[in-house]
């Protein structure tokens, strides 16, 4: 990595900075598709030498317009590696016990091997009484408490999509994460707080801070290691960084002009930046790649615990 001292306007401001004169962008597109490719090979392999295929069977309610871009891309996603695919599409009238039934529905058949209940959900229904009904076993979001749980103590069996595919960009990249100062931005059971201890499983030094943390930007600024997960358009500005920080963007937002953007404001950070995810291009289609992995992984165990009955 090179480092060369210039100064720069940002906002008005003249800050002078060392800039990083190559910036790596974190290609997770790219990684995505090599990934998914393995997974195809993996999958053809394993139907060949014990017919089992791997089930996906993701619920979606309502009409959410964002949810359903997603659940139609995990739908392609998993076609694409050679699983058994369905989306069941249901009401937002759907009440909380029909709801729950379906979810049994599919808890007792055993050609599922994973579950995934598409959030948000409409406030009638109870998300947490949703995702403690999926079968831990089949819980390929890792959002059931036993799975959350298992993670926290060191021993995950399902590890949330988002962070996971962090984690596999953080080891494609060479980036070692050994003693760094990690700073994660954001406390969502689905992104942040998962993050925050796969990064101290990998023994970083991790700060977990949201939007009520007081000098953000400053406890940013510290990080050689900075996730942005805080669901606001080009949120952090060059103040939150230090110079040669890897910085990962899970935001997906529009900006002003209707562009899709992250939580990072890329141009002016990517000078900053040693490594830097694009939105669109970076952590999105990770996510998804990783949810397929997960898919796999729990088929995979289900022959385990047939052949060690
Ligand atoms: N809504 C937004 N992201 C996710 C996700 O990773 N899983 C589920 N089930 N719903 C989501």
């Amino acid at each position: 990595m090179l480092e060369g001292t210039s100064s720069f306007w940002y906002n008005g401001r003249y800050l002078k900075e060392k800039r990083i004169d190559m910036t790596q962008i974190i290609d997770g597109k790219a990684l995505a598709a090599k990934l998914q490719g393995q997974l195809a090979e993996k999958t053809a392999r394993l139907k060949e030498e014990t017919a089992l295929v791997p089930g996906l069977v993701v619920i979606l309610v309502g009409d959410n317009p964002a949810s359903q871009v997603y659940v139609r891309n995990k739908e392609r996603s998993a076609l694409a590696a050679g699983f058994r695919s369905e989306v069941v599409r249901v009401p937002d009238t759907i009440t909380q016990a029909e709801l729950l039934d379906l979810v049994a529905k599919y808890n007792q058949d055993p050609a599922w091997h994973g579950i995934l209940v598409q959030l948000p959900l409409p406030k009638h229904i109870d998300e947490e009484a949703v995702l403690l009904a999926i079968d831990p076993e089949k819980d390929v979001d890792g959002f059931h408490p036993l799975n959350m749980g298992r993670l926290w103590s060191g021993h995950p069996v399902m590890i949330p999509s988002t962070p996971a595919g962090i984690m596999e960009m953080f080891h494609a990249y060479g980036i070692d994460l050994e003693g760094k100062n990690a700073v994660v931005i954001g406390r969502s059971n689905i992104v942040g707080k998962p993050m925050a201890q796969l990064l101290l499983a990998k023994n970083a030094t991790v700060t977990l801070t949201h939007s009520r943390t007081h000098n953000l930007a400053k406890v940013a600024a510290k990080a050689d290691i900075l996730v942005v997960a805080i669901g606001r358009a080009k949120f952090v500005t060059p103040d939150f960084v230090k110079p040669g920080a890897v910085v990962i963007d899970v935001g997906m937002n529009r900006d002003e002009n209707g562009k899709l953007c992250g939580d990072v404001d890329y141009e002016a950070v990517a000078p900053l930046a040693s490594h830097i995810t694009p939105v669109p291009g970076g952590v999105g289609p990770m996510t998804i790649t990783m949810l397929m992995e997960q898919t796999y992984q729990a088929a995979l165990r289900t022959l385990d615990r047939k052949f060690s009955k």
